[in-house]
């Protein structure tokens, strides 16, 4: 099922490392059809879009994924013959076109919020002689007309869990999804297998990135607000952990930070020597903190600001997370009650919630 034919004449390689993207358009023949076939995501819109032209947009906001990462979440999703499945988040209709040649386009739903990439997915699909059912709607409320299913497959970051995907899957049934916190753009993919009552529980497999769900996106220019003038009516202190122990992108690090202090974003600002400032916010309150690592492996001058003590909060989660022993991000798993309410774990679930120290 070649994933050229679910792509428009116009796309932008995203590179990984860098964050660069550049456009492809197909009247370059040799490059679109190398681009296609590359291991990398391809931005297929930006903006829900509002953008146009060539240039890339401010965010993107469709995309084919990295080939490699929808090939492994489908086998992490275990299907066979008469699976029944949801997807939520459609875009190309790549993945869903790979689950209906597998599984039988009647067994195979796919929503999606956005109308233009739902009519794009619907002609590729049909084109492709695969008639999967696409539905224009909002995905967090899942598919009941659909419903039961065997997996739900989410293709776009969760921050929030939705009750409507436990509720439409079978006991016994999986929900794979990228999850995460707004402590920073990484999910981790968690496989949640549905309980007769009606919990879900099941671990992280590993980091990825995928683009938010349209209402679960983060506006990062809101904290330019936070700190009029800095350091302000902060408090100084001594910081006790380096800029390498906050971890790094796809880092289990980052990612128990962001499980330990819930409701705070986080933005680094290095400079490439192991020195820089990362800031703190907190998304209820004005609350923020700055660290400020002004030698390479030393500690940080630490700023913090309102009620909130985000940086010490850090510290005690890191803190925690060192000494049993830096577990990776494939020994946390979660649990996600009916309600959608969330909670992580450490190995056994039954342990039940993590109290990071
Ligand atoms: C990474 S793309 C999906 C890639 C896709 N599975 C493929 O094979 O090409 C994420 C998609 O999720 C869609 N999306 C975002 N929020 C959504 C929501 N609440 N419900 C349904 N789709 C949503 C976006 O419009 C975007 O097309």
């Amino acid at each position: 099922m070649p994933r050229s034919l679910f792509l428009p004449d116009l796309f932008w390689t995203h590179d990984m490392a860098t964050g660069r993207n550049a456009a492809v358009d197909r009247e370059d023949v040799d490059a679109w059809e190398r681009a296609a076939c590359s291991n990398i995501p391809l931005v297929t819109q930006w903006d829900d879009g509002r953008h146009s032209g060539t240039a890339p947009g401010a965010v993107p906001t469709s995309s084919s994924s990295m080939p490699s990462v929808v090939a492994a979440m489908l086998r992490d999703l275990d299907v066979r013959e008469g699976t029944r499945v949801l997807e939520v988040g459609t875009g190309t209709g790549w993945n869903a076109a790979l689950l209906a040649h597998r599984l039988g386009a009647s067994n195979v739903v796919s929503v999606e919020i956005d109308g233009a990439v739902v009519e794009s997915a619907r002609t590729a699909l049909k084109a492709a002689g695969l008639d999967a059912e696409v539905v224009h709607a909002d995905g967090r409320d899942g598919w009941a007309p659909g419903a039961p299913y065997d997996r739900v497959v989410v293709t776009a970051g969760v921050r929030e869990f939705s009750p409507h995907w436990l509720r439409q899957a079978r006991p016994g049934g999986v929900v794979l999804a990228p999850w995460g916190t707004h402590y920073s753009d990484q999910d981790a993919l968690v496989r949640l297998t549905v309980a007769e009552d009606g919990h879900a529980r099941g671990p992280f497999l590993r980091m990825v990135e995928f683009m938010k769900l349209r209402a679960q996106r983060l506006d990062w220019n809101r904290f330019r607000e936070y700190v009029p003038s800095f350091p302000g009516d902060a408090d100084v202190s001594a910081g006790s952990l380096a800029l390498a122990d906050l971890g790094d992108r796809y880092r289990a690090a980052r990612f128990v930070a962001g499980l330990g202090v819930p409701d705070c974003a986080h933005v680094v600002n290095p400079t490439g020597d192991g020195t820089g400032r990362v800031w703190f916010f907190d998304l209820a309150s004005r609350s923020w903190a700055a660290a400020e690592f002004r030698e390479p492996g030393a500690p940080a001058l630490v700023y913090q600001s309102g009620p909130r003590r985000l940086w010490a909060e850090v510290e005690r989660v890191l803190t925690w997370w060192a000494e049993v022993g830096r577990p990776g991000v494939d020994r946390f798993g979660l649990t996600v009650a009916p309600d959608g309410a969330t909670h992580a774990w450490l190995d056994d679930p039954a342990t039940g919630p993590l109290a990071f120290g």
